[in-house]
């Protein structure tokens, strides 16, 4: 017996310590206390202490072998008041089998604390705390638990871990150690590491993806875009149909231009222009063109005379005019069609030139900033991500950057996105998580191939772009509110839980706080996080580092828990001051 009920308050009692427990009272902050009653028993947890009575929240009921949160009854007055002991422990620090371990519990003698493997990769987590709170070294550790050392493996796992900093490959580089079948790889953006290069072919991007390559702004770059998807994957196409077809708009778009109200000289350029990156046998600058007496040279038909006008006006009219068939129905299928970042530059062109977007005042800013984006995409140093060999689906694409060098299965890829700027960096992650819940989405056995995105720094990538504005949505919300039942699952890091979509948040069923300061993050974090109690903030305040508040999911009740150190670690750890400063004088 630790004392008697004093008083009982809504939520709360008070209860006074007997003579021998006074002296260790101070030792009961948090600490887990139970009434019990002949018929039952409640759970409470000590707020605080003042001289021999302690102040004790009620969390809920405990059964048999389960507990259940929220109280019906109360604690009656004469109700035994004792620690919890280590069978009601177990209740609350997590199952035995099925399970990860999370850590262990620094209020009861570092037990070890237990998540179940499904409540806690089955569902959105979300992982916050200060800088050097030990948020990196806390999933590393997760995570290198996830693949023990024993008979029964998670081979089929599917891990992405997305980093900017390089961090995370000490930790699993030696993942093969434990089990010739685990395997861990790097894909990275940065030129000076020896690893696989990032590569996305450019025919799996979706509309949404090139806008978003292209930094579009406004919805009339959609229709620009479409259209030059559509065209890419057609000029791509080497069968009649899609020859024909080039033929149709070629001629319209040189029709187009040639009716148009400028000079003379510059429609012939922007003719010249167009024919020079797209055309076919009949369609082209030096294609014959049949005329009375003699054949002349498509681009002799162009000859400006001394009137100013083109000196075969009629004929190459004509000519042009054979070619165009608005009745023909398209089709537009590209299965089996890869084309390149160049490509879907010299579509764009041809449908800013063709759709008459450059020409257009109103239209002509949207469509000059993609032009210059598209170029200055497929020209710098980013275009090495975009090339591709051969046409690929996307199911053997997520199979193929899972295979290493070896051609081995691997169940943590990690993308190195270093060295890009934070937009790029955004970009890929967002491709790759429309990619996942595409790939997810069609499977026919639905959530078969659990996918699990770790977003390290996830404010710089959960956030709202233009993204939001021009399609009505950002693909993480899209992932939080519909991943889960395809097996599409998030894991959100980040020092700046401000700076993430609130309806992102919302979606977590499992926290993992470690310290964090700032009032407004964690003002932010109480109105987002459902069931985040004013005692969940006060208890992470005074955290150390790598010590969390985990709640959710995974535990019946909030569990402080600090987390075995990761083993390797992370390349995160601070930085060595003293070494670095300090010399010594001869
Ligand atoms: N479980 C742990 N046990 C012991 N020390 C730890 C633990 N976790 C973290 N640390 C210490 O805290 C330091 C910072 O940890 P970590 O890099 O994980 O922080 P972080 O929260 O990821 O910071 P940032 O937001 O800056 O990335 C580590 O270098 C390590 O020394
Ligand atoms: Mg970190």
């Amino acid at each position: 017996m630790l004392g008697k009920i004093y008083t009982i308050n809504k939520n709360s009692c008070v209860v006074k310590l007997n003579d021998d427990t006074k002296s260790k009272a101070s030792d009961l902050i948090n600490v887990h206390i139970v009434f019990e009653d002949p018929n039952k028993k409640i759970l409470g947890e000590v707020d605080s202490i003042l001289e021999d009575t302690i102040k004790v929240n009620f969390l809920g009921e405990l059964t048999e072998n389960d507990f259940v949160g929220g109280l019906i009854k109360k604690p009656s007055m004469d109700a035994d008041v004792r620690l919890i002991n280590d069978e009601e422990l177990k209740i609350l620090t997590g199952p035995r089998s099925k399970c990860l371990t999370l850590g262990v519990s620094p209020l009861y003698n570092d037990t070890e604390l237990t998540v179940d493997l499904d409540d806690m990769f089955s569902n959105h987590t979300a992982i916050f705390g200060n800088t050097g709170s030990g948020k990196t070294y806390g999933i590393c550790r997760i995570i290198q638990n996830i693949f023990p050392n024993s008979q029964i493996i998670p081979y089929k796992s599917n891990l992405f871990i997305f980093d900017s900093y390089g961090e995370y490959m000490n930790a699993f580089k030696d993942l093969s150690k434990n089990n010739p079948y685990y395997n861990f790889k790097v894909i990275t953006t940065s030129e000076k590491k020896e690893y696989e290069k990032l590569n996305l072919p450019v025919c799996l991007l979706d509309l949404e993806d090139v806008l978003n390559l292209l930094e579009a702004t406004s919805f009339s770059q959609i229709s620009m875009v479409e259209t030059a998807l559509t065209y890419a994957k057609m000029f791509a196409r080497e069968d009649k149909e899609a020859i024909d077809f080039k033929n149709h708009i070629l001629a319209k778009a040189v029709l187009n231009i040639m009716y148009t109200n400028q000079t003379t000289t510059r429609i012939r350029d922007q003719i010249f222009e167009i024919l020079n990156e797209t055309n076919t046998p009949e369609m082209s600058l030096s294609s014959e063109v049949p005329g009375i007496g003699f054949t002349r040279s498509f681009r002799n038909c162009f000859d400006i005379d001394s009137e100013g006008r083109f000196a075969e006006h009629k004929i190459i009219s004509d000519y042009i005019k054979q070619f165009v068939d608005e009745d023909r129905q398209w089709n537009f299928d590209a299965t089996g069609v890869t084309y390149s970042l160049h490509d879907l530059e010299v579509a764009l062109n041809f449908t800013l030139y063709s759709e008459r977007y450059l020409l257009n005042e109103a239209m002509y800013d949207s469509a000059m900033s993609l032009k210059v984006k598209l170029h200055d995409l497929a020209s710098r140093q980013y275009r090495e991500f975009f090339t591709s060999d051969s046409y690929i689906t996307l199911d053997e694409y997520i199979r193929k950057i899972q295979i290493n060098s070896e051609n081995k299965k691997c169940q943590i890829v990690n993308f190195n996105l270093e060295d890009v700027d934070d937009r790029f960096a955004r970009t890929i992650v967002k491709i790759y998580g429309r990619m996942f819940l595409k790939f997810t989405r069609a499977l026919d056995d639905r959530a078969s191939f659990p996918i699990h995105m770790i977003l390290e720094e996830a404010h710089r990538y959960v956030i709202d772009g233009d993204d939001r504005k021009l399609f009505g949505y950002n693909v993480f919300e899209r992932i939080a509110k519909e991943g889960r039942k395809y097996g599409l699952l998030l894991t959100l890091i980040t020092q700046r839980p401000t700076d993430i979509n609130e309806n992102v948040i919302s979606q977590c069923a499992n926290f993992l706080i470690f310290k964090i300061n700032h009032p407004a993050d964690l003002e932010y974090i109480a109105k987002s996080v459902p069931n985040m109690s004013e005692d969940i903030v006060e208890k992470q305040k005074t955290l150390q580092s790598g010590t969390c508040v985990a709640f959710g999911r995974i535990f019946k009740i909030p569990m402080i828990v600090k987390m075995q150190k990761a083993d390797p670690p992370p390349t995160s750890s601070n930085c060595d001051i003293f070494g670095n400063w300090m010399v010594k004088i001869k």
